[in-house]
């Protein structure tokens, strides 16, 4: 099969899966997503972001793979102008329908990461995406200059995600075991197949195969740098969103950290990028590829 079938063949058996995952994750009936605690006004955004985000009233703002909404109207909230943008129609539905719910306006768009130049031309001030995103990328220099194409001059990337170095761990008998290469090949993602999505819901899947990329923090950095951003921020933290390894513990405010007395590693990681100068390739590219 084309290299290019392959790509759009992943894109489609991952958009399967998280059609239905979408649909499961608006239900929340493990309560999760705190939909329930959103819809009452509280903050969904964790604590990181929270706090590295700064102040965004005013500004046009670009949430890529927004999920069924619930962090877009989190920044909505905040008073910017928000769109966004995810390939899954089932999370766009929830995502307008939390919306309407809430009285919280954003534009909500369907199309893949690689189509945003087209969908979403902007230019915006602000590029936001977070949490189990780039993983679902097999090429992030088009994911870089698709960023830096949407961005107004001056304009910032905030991303924050899943740090290299713990993606690579699998937890075998109480041991952390390095099981992954630290950057997957675009043409040999890694292969899942999940019966139940992560949040304890025991809805089994019909769409249970994913292809999953982990990149590494050079690959990241390199394809932002390339783009014509400059990283402004950058910063590793020992704790994450999500339970990522079954030893993780809760900590206070709603993370995941480590045991004590293990040795410390990143578990996840967040940049800021400033666009300092126009993306050629990006601005000649009408970036077709899905
Ligand atoms: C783990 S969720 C991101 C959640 C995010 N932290 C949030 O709630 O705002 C990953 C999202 O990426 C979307 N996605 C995966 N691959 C994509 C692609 N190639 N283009 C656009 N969206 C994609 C999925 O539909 C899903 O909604």
């Amino acid at each position: 099969m084309p290299h290019s079938d392959r790509m759009t063949d992943y894109v489609e058996t991952n958009r399967r899966n998280w059609d239905e995952r979408a649909a499961i994750h608006a239900r929340d009936i493990t309560g999760t997503y705190l939909l329930d605690r959103f819809r009452a006004g509280e903050d969904a955004l964790h604590a990181i972001e929270a706090a590295e985000l700064g102040d965004i009233s005013g500004k046009r703002v670009l949430h890529l793979q927004c999920h069924i909404g619930r962090d877009t109207l989190c920044l909505a909230r905040r008073g910017p102008a928000v769109t966004g943008l995810d390939f899954s129609s089932a999370a766009l539905n929830a995502a307008r329908r939390l919306s309407e719910e809430t009285g919280l306006k954003a534009d909500f768009v369907e199309g893949t990461v690689y189509q945003a130049q087209l969908l979403t031309p902007g230019p915006f001030d602000l590029v936001f995406t977070t949490w189990g995103t780039i993983c679902w990328l097999p090429d992030l220099k088009s994911w870089a200059n698709v960023v830096a194409s949407v961005l107004a001059p001056g304009g910032e990337l905030y991303f924050a995600d899943g740090h290299p170095g713990f993606s690579v761990l699998e937890e075998c008998d109480g041991r952390l075991v390095p099981t992954y290469d630290f950057q997957t090949p675009a043409d040999r993602p890694l292969q899942f197949a999940d019966e139940t999505t992560y949040t304890g819901d025991p809805t089994v899947l019909s769409h249970q195969s994913t292809h999953e990329w982990i990149h590494s923090l050079s690959a990241v950095l390199g394809a932002l740098i390339d783009a014509g951003l400059m990283i402004t921020m950058f910063h590793e933290h020992e704790v994450l969103p999500w339970q990522g390894l079954g030893c993780l513990l809760p900590t206070a405010d709603g993370l995941w950290r480590l045991p004590d007395g293990m040795p410390r590693i990143p578990l996840s990681y967040s940049v800021r990028a400033k666009k300092v100068r126009a993306n050629k390739e990006a601005s000649e590219s009408q970036v077709l590829h899905r």
